[in-house]
C-alpha cells in the first residue's frame, strides 16, 4: 500500500489505487451510491439481469458463479435465483477486496441459499485467478457494475484476457458496460451519476484520505479537499479527483511531504465508458467473442456476455 501510494504521489498528475476506497466505510457508502437516484447504471444493469438471466442460465445451465468485485451481491442474486431455478447451480464465488464486507455478505447468502456452497475469496480481482480449481463447470465468471470501466485499456485487457484463461468452452464471462454518451444519454447525465446532489459520491471519494490516515498514519486533512467528477470527451471516461482547496503540505511516514497547490488535484477514479466495438476489440485480444449484446432501450447500459473464440 505504502509503495502505490508513493508512486501515485509521485507522478505529474498524482493519483491514489481505487482499490483503497473500499474499507468497511467506503464499501457502506458505495452501497448508497448504488441506490441514488442519480446512479441509473444499477438499476438498470439490474433491469438487465432480471430480462435475461432466467432465459440465458436455463440455455447455458452453469453450475458456479464466480463473481468478481460481489460488494453486497445484491445483484448476483438475480444469477443465483436463475441458477436456482434452473436446478443446476451449486457453487457461488464471490471475490472482493473487503474482506469483512465479503464474509458479512457471504453470510447472508447461506441462509438465503441453502442449496448453494458459498465459498467467498478475499482479493485483488488481478491477481491470478485461480478459478479453475475446484469450480464445478460449466461456470461463469462475472464482472458486473462497470467495474471493467475502472481500469485502464492496458490493464483491463490483462484482467479479461487472465479470466479467459481460466475458461473452457463450456464456460462464459457476464460483463456489465456503462456506455458512452449518446441520443438516449447526455454528458450531463453521465456526470450527475458521479455527482450525486446529496454528496454521497462525494464523501465516498474523500473516504480514501481517511483510510490513508488510519492505514499510513497520514496527516490529509479532508476539509481541505473537494470531490469533483467530469466526463473527460478526448478519453471518453469519467475522471473523479480530489481538488486540493488551499496549498499545503501532507505527510505520510514513509512516503514523505507532499506539497499541492491550490486547485492541484489527485485523480482517484476513472470510469471508462463503452461502446459495442470497444467491447469487441476487448473480448478479441483476450480470445473471447460475444455471444450475446444486450442493452436497454435508452443505450444507457450494456450486458455482455462472452464466450471461447472458435
Ligand atoms: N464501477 C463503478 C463505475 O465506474 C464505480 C463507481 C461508481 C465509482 N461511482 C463511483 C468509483 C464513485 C469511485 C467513485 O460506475
Amino acid at each position: 500500500m505504502l509503495a502505490d501510494v508513493a508512486r501515485g504521489l509521485s507522478r505529474e498528475q498524482k493519483e491514489l489505487p481505487p482499490k483503497y476506497f473500499y474499507d468497511s466505510r467506503g464499501s457502506e457508502l458505495f452501497e448508497e451510491i448504488t441506490r441514488l437516484e442519480e446512479y441509473y447504471q444499477t438499476r438498470t444493469e439490474r433491469a438487465l439481469l432480471e430480462a435475461v438471466m432466467p432465459h440465458r442460465v436455463q440455455e447455458h445451465r452453469p453450475r458456479a458463479l464466480v463473481e468478481l468485485g460481489a460488494g453486497s451481491a445484491r445483484k448476483s442474486r438475480v444469477i443465483l435465483d436463475a441458477m436456482v431455478e434452473a436446478g443446476c447451480g451449486r457453487l457461488f464465488v464471490p471475490v472482493d477486496v473487503s474482506g469483512d464486507f465479503l464474509a458479512r455478505t457471504a453470510a447472508r447468502l447461506r441462509e438465503e441459499y441453502p442449496s448453494l456452497s458459498v465459498i467467498p475469496r478475499t482479493a485483488d480481482m488481478t491477481d491470478p485467478l485461480e478459478t479453475s480449481n475446484g469450480v464445478p463447470r460449466p461456470a461463469w465468471i462475472a464482472l458486473l457494475g462497470s467495474t471493467i470501466g475502472n481500469f485502464r485499456d492496458a490493464d483491463a485487457r490483462n484482467l479479461v484476457g487472465g479470466v479467459a484463461r481460466t475458461m473452457g468452452r463450456e464456460d462464459r464471462f457476464l460483463m456489465g458496460a456503462d456506455l458512452k454518451p449518446g441520443p438516449g444519454k447526455s454528458v450531463d447525465r453521465l456526470e450527475r451519476a458521479y455527482d450525486d446532489a446529496r454528496g454521497v459520491t462525494a464523501a465516498f471519494n474523500l473516504n480514501v484520505l481517511s483510510v490513508l490516515n488510519r492505514e499510513l498514519g497520514a496527516d490529509f486533512d479532508p476539509a481541505r479537499f473537494r470531490h469533483q467528477a467530469f466526463y473527460n470527451e478526448e478519453r471518453e471516461r469519467i475522471e473523479m479527483h480530489l481538488e486540493s482547496l488551499v496549498d499545503q503540505e501532507v505527510t505520510i511516514p514513509g512516503v514523505g511531504v507532499t506539497r499541492l497547490e491550490a486547485g492541484e488535484t489527485i485523480r482517484t477514479e476513472i470510469s471508462r465508458k463503452y461502446d459495442r466495438q470497444d467491447v469487441q476489440g476487448l473480448f478479441r485480444d483476450a480470445g473471447l467473442e460475444i455471444e450475446a449484446w444486450d442493452e436497454d432501450e435508452r443505450g444507457m447500459f450494456a450486458l455482455v456476455l462472452g464466450s471461447k473464440r472458435s
